[in-house]
């Protein structure tokens, strides 16, 4: 047998890490987006600070603004280790005052024709093939701040490096933590299932050390609640097949010894034939054995009905639907010429109409046949069997075979449906299973015996009560 853990574990650990790792991604995203956003809050001050500082530096002459931005001013401005920085100053005309060449025009301008210092935007943009953040604001030239200055448009633009690597800086502090988080959790999860799942692993043991003839049920005080219920599944299996090798055992025994009487008998005959010399009695003896044997057949052919018949047939059950009223019928004109024989009256009543069951036809022929067997032989020559079929209780049909024979006293009535139980004294040739037989086939059909007098108090009336077709549980399911 595999072993079940590593599977079962790798289902748990997928199931708990996959949404995991689903929601770590979207974590880092939300992280990465918000590290951009405050990143950009910290260094788009210092844009709008250099912004402020370049203006200082435009002059106004003669009322018309200019720029004087030394070279050496320009490079405290606009130095940094890590990015280039790009600026452009334009009148209030739109003529360039100073800055570099390639700085694209504003692509959020402020009101062109407004006469207010705005508020800076922010935006991202290109300057060649750099990608950078652009402020522009408008403000007022030089130290001036009358409503008389001049306004001036001022860009300045950043390349993201320092921004970029103080986001994923950002996104690294809040992410580590959690994969080491979710790489521990998995340890833990590892570890706990391992653990969880040794009580199935010692009960896979368990039941593989066992031996094929231990139906003993499993012991259920260390299996887990979930499992519990399947455990007592097979628990009840093993039970039931307890009961059918039970069965089988107590079957081959009782076959064994029933069949060990007869057959010695035989050989005894044999043995006695074989000292014959009167070709007279050897004949006499012939027609002594040939009934031994044919006693022997029926019993042989009673035992094979009897194991066909055993509680679990019902898989090889045969149901079709059947009129019980023309099969009784059918199979009680087999016996004429047995009754005829016996000169025993074998009558029939049947019902006015069609009584649909249920039933597998070979098996209902062998109840049939055996309860009127019954009836004919244990009745005295010269008497009255009949054959009734009616309806029965509320959807029931029955089938009654009663006959004028000896009444079976009331504390046989249980008895006789046993196997080998005959009642005693009785002369007639027999093995004790036909009604054994008639019981087994009864329950398999879900139908049910009663053993009453005849009406008229004279003799015995066996019936067997079906359940009519589309009426209640189909047969077999409510045999037990
Ligand atoms: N109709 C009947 N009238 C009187 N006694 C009966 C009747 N049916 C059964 N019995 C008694 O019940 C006993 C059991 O019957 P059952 O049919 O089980 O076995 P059997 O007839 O002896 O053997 P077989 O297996 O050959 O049928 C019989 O031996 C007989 O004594
Ligand atoms: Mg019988």
């Amino acid at each position: 047998m595999k072993p079940v853990e590593p599977r079962l574990q790798r289902k748990l650990l997928a199931w708990l890490l996959g949404p995991l790792a689903v929601l770590l991604v979207i974590d880092t995203a939300a992280a990465y987006w918000n590290s951009v956003r405050f990143s950009d809050l910290a260094y788009d001050r210092a844009l709008h600070e250099i912004g402020r500082e370049i203006v200082l530096h435009v002059k106004l002459d003669g009322g018309q603004p200019r720029l004087e931005l030394s070279e050496a001013a320009g490079n405290i401005l606009l130095l940094d280790p890590d990015d280039l920085l790009f600026y452009r100053v334009t009148g209030a005309d739109g003529t360039v005052l100073g800055g570099d060449a390639d700085m694209p025009p504003p692509r959020e301008a402020p009101r062109a024709t407004g006469t207010e210092a705005l508020a800076p935007r922010f935006y991202r943009d290109d300057v060649g093939d750099a990608p950078v953040r652009m402020m522009v604001a408008r403000m007022r030239a030089g130290t001036g701040t009358g409503p008389g200055t001049p306004l001036v448009q001022v860009q300045v633009a950043e390349t993201l490096h320092k921004r970029t690597r103080f986001a994923w800086e950002m996104v690294a502090n809040i992410v580590l933590p959690q994969l080491l988080l979710m790489v521990m959790a998995t340890a833990v999860v590892w570890f706990g299932v391992s653990r969880g799942l040794q009580p199935l692993q010692r009960l896979r043991r368990a039941v593989s050390d066992r031996s094929h003839l231990d139906l003993s049920p499993i012991d259920t005080h260390d299996v887990p609640g979930e499992v519990r219920p399947l455990v007592n599944e097979v628990n009840d299996l093993m039970a039931r097949l307890g009961q059918t090798f039970d069965f089988q055992n107590r079957f081959v025994a009782d076959a064994a010894h029933q069949l060990k009487t007869p057959v010695s008998g035989l050989k005894a005959q044999i043995e006695l034939a074989q000292r014959e010399t009167d070709p007279e009695r050897v004949r006499h003896s012939l027609a002594q054995l040939y009934i031994s044997a044919d006693r022997l057949s029926r019993l042989v052919r009673q035992l094979l009905s009897l194991a066909r018949n055993e509680p679990g047939a019902l898989a090889s059950m045969q149901l079709r639907p059947l009129d019980l009223n023309a099969y009784a019928l059918e199979v009680s004109m087999e016996w004429v010429p047995q009754a005829i024989k016996r000169r025993i009256d074998l009558g029939f009543e049947g019902a006015d109409r069609p009584l649909m069951i249920d039933a597998d036809p070979d098996r209902l022929r062998e109840l049939i046949n055996n309860l009127i067997d019954n009836a004919i032989r244990y009745s005295q020559s010269g008497g009255r069997v009949t054959v009734r079929v009616n309806v029965g209780g509320s959807n029931e049909c029955r089938l009654a075979i009663s006959d004028d024979g000896p009444g079976i006293p009331v504390p046989e009535r249980a008895r006789i449906f046993e196997r080998f139980h005959r009642l005693l004294g009785t002369q007639e040739d027999g093995s004790g299973l036909g009604l054994a037989i008639v019981s087994e086939i009864a329950t398999l059909h879900g139908a049910r015996i009663t053993l009453e007098e005849d009406t008229d108090g004279v003799g015995n009336t066996f019936s067997v009560f079906f359940p009519l077709r589309g009426a209640g549980p189909s047969p077999g399911l409510s045999a037990s």
